[in-house]
Parts: structure tokens; sequence; C-alpha cells
């Protein structure tokens, strides 16, 4: 039904992902495949919303009406199983990483440690550090799958259950789907990390931004639904990914503490952040309610999943020294350059300057990954075949002037 190959130039739009000109080092002609926004039109329903309002012409002051919070009632019970109360969905309008630092800022002291996986979305595990927390991080391990082809990286729960101990650790920053490494995590892998937790009295700010957008076969679990977990835990999510609508700044905010709710949404007022956006109440309302959109959603995630099939295959067979995996969440592949010496900066500075492709640096995700970095699939097959042409162009010459 929709054209997800319809080419939109985005650049000189302002946008992140394709007009920040410093990232591309003078090199004309280079391919934004970093940010984690998607190079598609918004469905239409919610586009047409918009115009109506700006029809309207008056853009006020905005409430979230009864049918706001249905609809979003609706939307989670009809898409994970997961039965929300009215009050327990708030609401944190520039997006899900403010939300993070308010609930870093509410349930911790300056000092206190906070603990995140590693590797991890940079301004997620950042948001513990940028509030003066003290950050604890375990690794991720990582197992190759060869059946399913995603690599299998599961939590090093061991040594979670250690720093938790040892460190007196109160606070996790969580992300589910992962970002970088593409896992969803089942339900068994969520209530062994939830055991620990509840066993600790460890409190779970679950990023999940990414929630809608799974491979099939894969089911996201919202943390709030793993058992003993409901009120030790804050779910975030917002159509930003699912829709790409980052532009719009909404997140909502799923708490099932009456307590923790009460001084959420005391936070909220003291950083005079009470009021939603007129353009987010609009958004979410009709995004996450006109079926148009829900099957605009399930034709996009089958794009997504052939652009993220076709690019992991062809990475594996034809780029030399450069391996991945499919995720079984998100659009974007974790890339392993560890064949090659090329590290950082200069890892970077090859990519953009050589193959004229501007990813994502491996250690803004973990300061260790200096040898990875994320390709974002999000975009129209023709312009990801090109990236793709461009980096086996770029890592054969590679390859060949260092005997690899
Ligand atoms: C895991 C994760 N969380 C949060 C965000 C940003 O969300 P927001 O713009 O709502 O703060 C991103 C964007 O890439 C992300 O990947």
């Amino acid at each position: 039904m929709f054209n997800f190959d319809e080419k939109i130039d985005r650049q000189n739009t302002n946008s992140y992902k394709w007009d920040i000109a410093e990232r591309h080092m003078g090199t004309e002609g280079v391919l934004g495949m970093w940010t984690a926004d998607m190079d598609f039109r918004s469905p239409q329903p919610m586009l047409d919303a918009m115009a109506q309002r700006l029809k309207h012409g008056v853009i006020g002051y905005t409430i979230r009406s009864n049918n706001y919070y249905e609809i979003i009632q609706r939307w989670m019970s009809r898409r994970y199983g997961w039965d929300l109360k009215k009050e327990e969905i708030h609401v944190c309008p520039p997006g899900v990483i403010p939300a993070v630092c308010m609930l870093v800022d509410m349930l911790t002291k300056p000092g206190d440690p906070v603990f995140a996986f590693m590797p991890n979305y940079d301004s997620l595990y950042g948001a513990a550090e940028s509030m003066g927390r003290r950050l604890v991080t375990a690794p991720l391990l990582c197992e190759e799958d060869t059946v399913t082809k995603c690599s299998s990286w599961k939590m090093n729960l061991p040594e979670f259950e250690r720093l938790v101990k040892e460190e007196n650790i109160k606070l996790a920053v969580f992300c589910s789907p992962h970002n970088p490494v593409g896992r969803v995590w089942t339900m068994e892998e969520l209530e062994a990390f939830g055991k620990i937790c509840r066993e600790n009295g460890v409190f779970v700010i679950s990023d999940e931004v990414h929630c809608d957008i799974v491979r099939p076969g894969a089911k996201h679990v919202p943390f709030g639904m793993v058992p003993g977990m409901e009120n030790l835990s804050a779910v975030l999510m917002s159509p930003n990914k699912t829709f790409n609508v980052a532009g719009i700044m909404t997140a909502s905010v799923f708490i099932k503490n009456p307590e923790i709710m009460a001084a959420f949404k005391k936070k909220l007022g003291n950083w005079a952040m009470t009021l939603d956006t007129t353009f987010g109440t609009i958004a979410v309302e009709t995004l996450y309610s006109d079926p148009y959109c829900e099957t605009w959603l399930d034709e996009c995630n089958e794009y997504l999943t052939d652009n993220l099939e076709y690019a992991a295959e062809y990475i594996n067979t034809n780029v030399p020294c450069v391996t991945t995996a499919v995720p079984e969440g998100t659009y974007l592949l974790w890339l392993d350059f560890s064949k090659t010496d090329l590290l950082g900066e200069e890892l970077r500075r090859y990519l953009v300057q050589e193959c004229k492709l501007d990813l994502c640096d491996g250690w803004e995700f973990d300061p260790e990954c200096l040898d990875h970095m994320r390709l974002n699939c999000a975009c129209t097959s023709a312009t990801l075949k090109e990236a793709l042409l461009r980096l086996e162009e770029g890592m054969e010459a590679y390859c060949q002037a260092n005997s690899k």
C-alpha cells in the first residue's frame, strides 16, 4: 500500500542525519546513515490531522483528552497485551531521554551508582553521567548464532548481580529492544534480570523507544509486565522511532507505582514541563488509533526486515574485513571492523572520506567499541544498495593496500 521506495531528498531541510556539514569533513556527496531516524514520510493520516490543525490556525496551549489516554490504553493492550490504568500513563513532551534524566534525578542523589549494560545508547547511559551519577557497567556478552543469524548477545547477569551487591546499586537504565546490538529480550531473560533487581531493590528505567520495530518472530515485552517488576520500573515509549516523528518530541511514561508516578509528575512541574505539544498530542492520537497507520507500521517493518537481511548478507559475503548480524529489533546494524587496523577517529575518517558514508561511531555506545560502527538501514533500498557498494569498494581498497 505504501511506497517506501520513494526517494525523498532530505538535504537542506535542517536534517540532523543529512545536514551537519562538519561531519562530512569537506567531502561532497556523503550518505547520511547514522542517527536513528528513517528517510520515509510518516503515515498520511497524521500529516492530514496536522494539516487540518494548521488550517484551523490557532495553536494555543493544549490538553490531553480522555480520548488520548484511551487511545494509548487500547494501543498498549492490542500490541503488547499490557493493561494500563489512566493514572499509570503520563507524558514527557521533550522525549524519552529527558524523562530518563528526570527519573535519575528523582530516584538517586549525585554520586550514587547507576547501572547500564554496555555497549548502550549513549544518551541513555549518558543521562546518568550528565546528572552527576556514577555509571557502573557490565558488558553484554556476544556469541555468534549461526542458525538465527542474529548475533546472540546476552546480559552478563552474574556480573550484574556482583556489581549490584558490591556497589549497592539501586537504579539501572535498560535498553529494550537494545540499541545498538538489536536484541529483543525474551520474557525469560527479562525475568532473570528482574529477579536480581527485585531481590536487591533495584529500580529499572526501561527505554523502549524501539519497541515497535521488530523482526517477524521477535516479541517485545514491556518491562512493567515482568512479574514482580510492576512497582520497580518506569517504561518509556514513544511514536518517535515507530512512525518516524522524532522532531515532534513527545514520549509516554508508564509507571505503575503510584508514589513514583506522583513524584514524577511533581518533578515535571518543578522543571516547568507540565504542558504537552499540540502536534505531539495530535500525532499520538492519530498514529495509535488510525488503522491505516498500523498497516503502515506493518509494511514498514517488512521493508526494514528486507533491508536488514539484504545488508547483513551483502556485508558478510562481499565486504572484506567487516562482519555483522541481522538484529531482532531496531533498524540498525552493528558493524564489526575488528579485522581491520582502523580505530575510532581514523575509522570514521576513512569511511567518510574514502567511502562517502556517515555512520555512527561505535565508541559513542561504549568507549571500548572503537572498532565498531552502526549503520542505519531505515532508508530506501536504493540508498542502502549504494551505501553497501561504497562500503565494499572502500574496504576492498583498504584490504588490498594493507594486505588484509
Ligand atoms: C534507545 C534510544 N532511546 C532514546 C532515543 C531518543 O529518544 P527521544 O528523542 O524521545 O529522547 C533514541 C534515539 O535514537 C534511542 O535509540
